[in-house]
């Protein structure tokens, strides 16, 4: 089970999964609308899930997550950086998203890295930070993981 204070991005990481497939189908056809119209759709909804739960959910990660595991996992030093470019390149692919042209081919990219993003987190990142934090930093942790995700207005 998934330590209590990791749970608020791990609820971001079933939606981000959900739409990373939503985003592969429409690429292929396989999801109505099929053609331009559909992928419009994709395009949109990617961008207003980035505005209204990936901005804060990479904040909440690169200012408290990420530079905790670095301290209590000098191990983790190489997965962070992975991380850390991964969350560029999605931030860069936004406004390409919004631009519009390409756009099979950008949203399948898009749906496909963010899918590879989350799945590393969760098995890799969220396994050790599971093993190595103890309980006391976790629960301090989680309470301001949770402060940056609610500043956004949104829930959970
Ligand atoms: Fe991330
Ligand atoms: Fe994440």
């Amino acid at each position: 089970m998934r330590h209590p204070s990791l749970v608020p991005l791990s609820h971001d990481h079933h939606h981000g999964l959900a739409l990373a497939l939503r985003c592969r189908k429409q690429a292929l056809g396989q999801l109505k609308p099929m053609g331009a119209a559909g992928l419009r759709e994709r395009a949109k909804e990617l961008v207003d899930f980035f505005n209204a739960n990936l901005i804060a959910h990479f904040r909440a990660e690169e200012e408290i997550l990420f530079p905790l595991m670095r301290t209590a996992v000098p191990g983790s030093a190489a997965l962070l950086d992975e991380l850390l470019g991964q969350h560029e390149q999605l931030r860069q692919a936004v406004p390409k998203l919004v631009t519009g042209s390409g756009l099979a081919k950008l949203i399948f990219d898009v749906g496909d890295l963010l899918e590879r993003h989350i799945r590393k987190e969760e098995r890799e990142l969220f396994s050790l930070f599971e093993a190595h934090v103890d309980a006391a930093r976790a629960e301090a942790v989680g309470a301001e993981l949770k402060k940056i995700l609610n500043e956004g207005g949104r829930e959970g």
